[in-house]
């Protein structure tokens, strides 16, 4: 089976979503970040400050390009992923794209939460003023990107454990039902 990629902003649930639906569909689960992470021997914070994003952006791309020969997969990238060179095409000529939304409203108060905020280098140091005002302004630029995906998915329900095997499950259901 050819890999499931699943693309969407920050915090609207890739890599908790992911994990579950891997497990569902008896598939390994590969987070993008976390793989770069370990060949990389630091974590996205510490290369965006060492390398820069530019950098960032072509390690990214090859390591894509790396888990897209895989099979049996279930990969959540990056939020910026997709959004960088020809990323999205290379994941919609490869596998099975997915596109998970959440509101505006949800990923906000969950990127304000210090755990996710200090994790990631568009966050970090910022106030949740600028957070919202981040999000907005990137999300707007980036949703021609997510919207080549094949699937749209709405994956908000995802707050606790319970919720997150139903919402992995209705995904399982539609990729199902459109032959993946
Ligand atoms: C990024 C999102 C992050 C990570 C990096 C850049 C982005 O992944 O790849 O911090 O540009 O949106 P998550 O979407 O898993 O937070």
């Amino acid at each position: 089976m050819q890999p499931i990629f699943l693309v969407g902003f920050m915090c609207s649930g890739k890599s908790t979503l992911g994990v579950e639906l891997a497990r569902q569909m008896n598939l390994r689960f590969i987070d993008l970040d976390d793989y770069i992470e370990q060949r990389q021997g630091a974590t996205i914070v510490e290369l965006f400050a060492r390398i820069g994003e530019a950098r960032f952006r072509e390690i990214e791309t090859e390591a894509l390009r790396e888990v897209s020969r895989l099979h049996d997969v279930v990969i959540s990238c990056g939020g910026g992923t997709p959004c960088h060179g020809s990323n999205m095409a290379l994941m919609n000529r490869l596998g099975t794209t997915v596109w998970l939304t959440t509101g505006t409203e949800r990923i906000v108060s969950r990127l304000c939460l210090p755990e996710h905020r200090v994790k990631r280098p568009a966050t970090a140091g910022l106030t949740d003023e600028q957070i919202t005002q981040m999000v907005h302004d990137t999300l707007s630029k980036r949703e021609p990107y997510y919207s080549q995906a094949q699937l749209k998915f709405d994956s908000t329900r995802i707050e606790t454990a319970e919720e997150t095997i139903e919402t992995a499950a209705q995904l399982k259901e539609l990729l199902l039902a459109v032959g993946r």
